[in-house]
């Protein structure tokens, strides 16, 4: 299921984020697209808050993760713009993170390419051409074995 919806504001981008916090299960991890100045750290900040994060979350350029905690939960943020290449993801421990049950954020998420699991929320964000107002695409996962069925079995009378 997809949803579309635009903001116009960093506290609608955040109501938005909240929005995907919440349907969240434990673990599960965020897949963020949108070139650079769209909003992805916006939105990861959004999730922050959601979790009761106090400290402030800004872009993990340089290390590639940042760990925030709070009382929501933990969040690894990643930011993988400066990835030079797939060993990176070995060197930071992507796949422990994607595993730690922690509530993964990644920005530039295509550069994880199939490593990032199926299940993941995917958020795709663009800055609209008037530049005050960003769309944010939320697709969430198939719901992948939650056992209801849903095509009913014809009844034999
Ligand atoms: N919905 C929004 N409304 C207004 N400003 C925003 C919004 N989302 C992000 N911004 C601002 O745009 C700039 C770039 O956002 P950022 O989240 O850093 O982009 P990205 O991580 O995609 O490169 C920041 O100054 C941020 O505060
Ligand atoms: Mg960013």
């Amino acid at each position: 299921m997809t949803t579309d919806q635009t903001v116009h504001a960093l506290s609608e981008t955040w109501r938005v984020a909240a929005r995907v916090a919440a349907l969240l299960p434990r673990g599960g991890v965020v897949a963020l697209h949108g070139d650079l100045g769209a909003g992805k750290t916006a939105f990861v900040q959004g999730i922050a808050r959601a979790l009761g994060v106090s400290r402030p979350v800004t872009s993990p350029t340089f290390t590639l993760v940042g760990e925030h905690t709070g009382p929501g939960g933990r969040l690894i943020h990643m930011d993988l713009y400066r990835m030079a290449g797939p060993d990176d993801l070995l060197a930071i421990g992507f796949s422990e993170y994607i595993e730690s049950g922690a509530i993964v954020a990644i920005e530039w998420a295509e550069r994880a390419g199939d490593l990032i699991p199926p299940d993941a929320v995917r958020v795709a964000i663009t800055l609209l051409p008037d530049r005050a107002a960003r769309r944010i695409q939320v697709t969430l996962p198939e719901p992948l074995d939650d056992g209801e069925q849903r095509t009913p079995i014809p009844q034999t009378p």
